[in-house]
């Protein structure tokens, strides 16, 4: 089993870049964000206080997720659409800085890894789910160009003042996520930094794919 792990910052290209990259090689691609973004939307759903710990990790029993490809369901239902919105976005980061919610969605991408050839794409994969992952990928760009890839992947305004303050959004949410606790957001001893910023999703695909076979053909 190969496993590649893609961590980074919100709007670093991380999604499309690992989905692009999972199709060139054949492999699986799981995006561990939209599993904490769908346990947001259960307790936003279920009026949960996303700042009562006990009450979100009673709720991981308490759900069913499933990711198939692009597709995310809970409880049966797809909601792959609607954890992209603002309210999920808002919770997403409490309620993934909650140890017992980590550990359940943890133990779910390590059996995925465990399955089969995979591209995995978060926050803490490379340092602390899959440590032993065959290659570690950062993928990084400037502030300015991941406010501007976030609005137009969210059809949002691209004025100066509108990505300002996207961008203050993002940056508290990367702070967020940087400072928890448990399995903070942290880049990897032995990952490879890639830096994004002004390179188009193909040049970016192409150049780890060579990184990723040359790890497939040691092996
Ligand atoms: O797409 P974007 O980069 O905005 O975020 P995402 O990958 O969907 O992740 C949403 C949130 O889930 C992050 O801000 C983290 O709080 C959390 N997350 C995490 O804690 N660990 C992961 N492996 C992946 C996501």
């Amino acid at each position: 089993m190969t496993v590649i792990a893609i961590d980074g910052p919100a709007g670093a290209g991380k999604s499309s870049i690992a989905r692009a990259l999972a199709h060139r090689l054949g492999f699986e691609f799981l995006d561990t964000g939209a599993m904490y973004r769908a346990i947001a939307l259960a307790a936003l759903e279920r009026g949960i206080d996303i700042e009562d710990a006990d009450a979100l990790t009673a709720l991981v029993d308490d759900v069913e997720i499933d990711l198939q490809g692009d597709v995310v369901t809970l409880d049966g239902r797809d909601v792959s659409k609607v954890i992209r919105g603002p309210d999920v976005t808002a919770a997403v980061s409490k309620v993934a800085a909650v140890k017992g919610v980590r550990r359940a969605m943890a133990a779910m991408q390590r059996t995925r890894a465990d399955a089969g050839n995979v591209v995995i794409e978060g926050r803490d994969i490379g340092s602390a789910v899959v440590p032993a992952a065959d290659l570690k990928i950062f993928l990084t760009a400037s502030k300015e160009e991941r406010a501007r890839r976030r609005a137009r992947q969210l059809g949002l305004a691209t004025d100066e003042e509108s990505l300002g303050e996207l961008a203050r959004t993002i940056e508290d949410r990367d702070r967020a996520d940087a400072e928890r606790e448990v399995s903070p957001f942290v880049m990897a001893n032995d990952a490879v930094e890639v830096d994004s910023t002004g390179k188009d999703i193909d040049t970016i695909v192409d150049e780890i794919a060579r990184a990723a076979r040359g790890v497939i053909d040691e092996r």
